[in-house]
């Protein structure tokens, strides 16, 4: 049992650090553009989703995690658009993933924080299901439908994660762990502004406090350890999130209450959007009658699971 808590933690925290990886450098714009340039050249021509997802501030992501090398950042670009070639996380539509989220154990909260990041709420503790493909497949998509959501000029989003409830129990292998991590890692980088662990065992924060020592200052700046009724939380909490927004869990004054179907109706909108903006809306009208107007035609394949 010690050991797995242990290796829980361990891996808890190489997420965090390595998703968000990045070092604080000599600003240097000038030099920055110029190698947005060379790598946008070193990878040649693209077309379709790929041209899409590279976009300047996406090279500029790749770049940052790899400390602005452009050979590694290619590498490291060519292995995302690989991925996302075949995991095509932007086609995964609500219906598949919405049993994983009936609980409400991660869902995009209604709020941005004081920056205009999206906020993903965790609640680890509310896991019910067993199909670790699937949970993967929903934090995917919900990461997604985050930076779907992103208010211009904002790339990074806000964790909220409520350890209320959770035991060893509910947390999961360490292996689904690795998968998570390194598609996190791998394929998001620099998304992860700042993770809020609240009510965690203490047990975490001592662990940190000692792994500190091996991370950059700016990575441990961005995971933040928050308790119920304490009172520096609670300053903490407001200093990044308007707390008529914030739920009372997390220090604020807003009632939390994760409603399904309210939730379900905001993504069923959310995946229209995303068919239009990746482009495959097209693919969906094909099944369509072709007769109805486009706000119509481009709903069954996402949608029709859900109707009955
Ligand atoms: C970097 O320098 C440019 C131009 O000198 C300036 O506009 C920009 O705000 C600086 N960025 C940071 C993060 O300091
Ligand atoms: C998980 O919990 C939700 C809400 O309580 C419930 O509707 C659902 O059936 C549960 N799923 C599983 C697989 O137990």
């Amino acid at each position: 049992m010690q050991v797995a808590l242990g290796c829980q933690i361990l891996v808890l925290v190489i997420m965090f650090s390595r998703w968000s990886n990045s070092h604080n450098q000599e600003n240097d714009s000038l030099q920055h553009e110029s190698k947005v340039k060379e790598l946008r050249a070193a990878l040649g021509p693209l077309s379709g989703r790929s041209l899409k997802y590279c976009t300047d501030a996406c090279l500029r992501r790749y770049l940052e995690a790899r400390n602005w090398n452009v050979d590694k950042s290619k590498k490291m670009l060519e292995e995302t658009l690989k991925w996302r070639s075949t995991y095509k996380p932007e086609e995964i539509c609500w219906h598949e993933v919405t049993v994983e989220g009936e609980t409400g154990k991660v869902y995009r909260a209604n709020f941005h924080d004081r920056h205009g990041r999206t906020v993903l709420i965790l609640r680890p503790g509310r896991q019910n299901t067993t199909s670790l493909d699937n949970q993967l497949r929903h934090l995917v998509y919900l990461i997604e439908n985050a930076i779907l959501n992103l208010p211009e000029g904002q790339e990074q989003m806000a964790w909220l994660i409520d350890f209320t409830g959770w035991t060893l129990s509910t947390s999961v292998p360490i292996k689904s762990a690795h998968d998570t991590i390194s598609i996190l890692q791998n394929h998001y980088p620099e998304r992860l502004a700042m993770a809020f662990l609240y009510n965690p065992p203490r047990i975490f924060e001592a662990f940190w406090k000692i792994v500190k020592y091996f991370l950059d200052a700016k990575t441990f700046q961005k995971v933040k350890f928050v308790y119920p009724k304490n009172k520096d939380s609670v300053e903490l909490m407001r200093s990044y999130f308007d707390e008529e927004n914030l739920p009372t869990e997390f220090g604020g004054k807003a009632m939390l209450e994760y409603n399904h179907e309210e939730f379900s109706k905001q993504m069923i909108q959310d995946d229209i959007k995303s068919a239009n903006l990746w482009g495959f809306d097209d693919k969906l009208q094909s099944v369509g009658n072709g007769h109805s107007g486009p706000e119509i035609a481009t709903e069954p394949v996402c949608l029709a699971p859900l109707a009955s």
